[in-house]
């Protein structure tokens, strides 16, 4: 059977409560980025299942030896925070990924056309095969962006099926062309809302996440 790209939404109280909190239209900014942080770090929490590379080894208690598993320091877990608003994840993800590699792709949305433009690029050339990627960007809804940072990544190496996408709010239209073009894929998410309104705005979605994470 060909893979399919898997769409999780984690049945999780902290991740429903912080949801809510960002959807909230009165919610203020320094809330709203704590709102980020929290769901950064319980969907990174989620997708890191079967995605950390452990090692399995023995370990020697006060009492006795005895089996043990560890993340595996050979292998490299790299994150791609989509700016600016997958910076409002990245913080709490860091907490669980201490040790990755963080590479920043910033990428804006031209408002009339929805395409986007990147203009920051901090990919290495080449990335080793075995790189556990998550990405962070809390709103998948045309799936302009999404698919650019996809194309970044995969033509630098980076294997679709070791990576997760960590996102707030995910848009039919989005997972119609992750889907389309990499089925292995595997994303991460509070909640798939119903549409994308002709300005690209998810609905009932939370509005401008870049503008309500750093009040602009
Ligand atoms: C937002 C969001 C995504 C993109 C999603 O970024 O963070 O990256 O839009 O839309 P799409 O699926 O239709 O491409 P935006 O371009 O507004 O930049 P910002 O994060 O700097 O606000
Ligand atoms: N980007 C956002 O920040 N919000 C949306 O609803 C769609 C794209």
């Amino acid at each position: 059977m060909m893979p399919q790209l898997r769409v999780y939404v984690p049945p999780h109280p902290l991740i429903k409560h912080w949801l809510a909190i960002a959807r909230d239209a009165a919610t203020p900014s320094v809330l709203f980025r704590s709102a980020m942080t929290e769901l950064g770090r319980w969907l990174t929490y989620e997708a890191a299942r079967e995605w950390l590379p452990t090692l399995e080894t023995t370990v020697q208690s006060p009492l006795d030896s005895c089996p043990a598993t560890l993340i595996n320091p050979e292998i490299p877990v790299a994150v791609v925070p989509i700016l600016r608003a997958g910076l409002g994840l990245l913080e709490g993800a860091q907490t669980l990924l201490p040790l990755a590699s963080i590479y920043h792709l910033g990428l804006v949305r031209n408002e009339e056309t929805l395409e986007p433009a990147c203009y920051l690029n901090k990919l290495p050339e080449k990335f080793d095969p075995q790189t556990r990627v998550l990405i962070t960007d809390p709103m998948l809804a045309t799936g302009g962006s999404i698919m650019a940072a996809m194309a970044e990544l995969t033509q630098r190496g980076v294997d679709p099926s070791l990576t997760r996408i960590v996102c707030v709010v995910a848009a039919p239209p989005a997972l119609q062309k992750l889907s389309a073009a990499y089925p292995g894929l595997i994303v991460y998410t509070a909640t798939i809302d119903e549409t994308v309104n002709n300005k690209g705005y998810i609905v009932p979605g939370l509005g401008d996440a870049g503008d309500r994470t750093f009040g602009t």
